[in-house]
């Protein structure tokens, strides 16, 4: 599988991604890397960041993100509230916003999008509010469009998604019990009209049990699909 659209995705496990864009930034979604049990040893290292997007506050999207924040001061993009605790804790850059909003970032298009799912923050034993989850749409400066759906469940507005902004590749999860299974994102796969699917939030813990098998399985009579399962550490370009 390849891209050849001057972009280089790199999977880092569980819903965690680092991107080079065609302008030559590095962008993670979901910074989890140092204690994230699928990231290679060698990718813990993040030598560049320009940019971080947040799906929403649980730890296994967010772990990272105050550390990186700190050591790289990379634009982040979040949900007010989520944007709002990560500056309380020093992070310098962030750059909240809502669902249906666009704002450009370094010359890249980043549209928060809804997604079914909850953003409690564990912070000292708490749960504080996060605001919502959230997915992302994002388009590269050379006009190649992603959608990130975050944590979420399958919902009808997926279709919205698809026909107002035309992503040409879908990063789903498909792990269960806290994300859909491959049962529903099969579903989303035609809510979307998708022809690029990356599956994620799968085979990092036990729990996890939806595998890019069965999302093959439930999928094989879509047309022009395809599913491209990336090893944690695997470069799709
Ligand atoms: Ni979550
Ligand atoms: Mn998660």
């Amino acid at each position: 599988m390849q891209l050849n659209r001057d972009i280089a995705i790199t999977w880092l496990g569980h819903s965690t991604f680092k991107i080079e864009t065609p302008g030559g930034k590095t962008m993670i979604i979901d910074p989890w890397v140092q204690q994230n049990p699928a990231c290679p040893e060698e990718l813990k290292r993040v030598d560049k960041l320009d940019i971080m997007l947040v799906t929403h506050g649980h730890f296994d999207h967010i772990a990272d993100a105050v550390e990186l924040g700190k050591a790289h001061k990379p634009k982040v993009v979040g949900v007010y509230e989520t944007c709002h605790w990560l500056a309380s804790k020093g992070v310098e850059n962030t750059s909240g916003m809502n669902k249906g909003g666009t704002q450009n970032v370094d010359g890249i298009n980043v549209t928060m999008v809804h997604a079914d799912h909850s953003c409690g923050i564990l912070d000292n034993g708490q749960i504080i509010y996060g605001g919502e989850a959230v997915g992302y749409v994002v388009e590269f400066e050379n006009g190649f469009k992603i959608y990130h759906a975050g944590d979420t469940n399958v919902f009808g507005d997926m279709r919205i998604i698809a026909e107002l902004y035309r992503p040409d590749l879908i990063m789903l999860p498909i792990g269960d019990l806290y994300t859909m299974s491959p049962r529903e994102a099969a579903y989303a796969c035609r809510l979307l009209s998708a022809k690029m699917v990356i599956p994620m939030h799968h085979g990092t813990f036990p729990a996890l049990t939806g595998t890019p098998a069965k999302l093959r399985e439930l999928t094989q009579d879509i047309p022009g699909l395809e599913i491209i399962e990336l090893k944690p550490g695997e470069t799709l370009k």
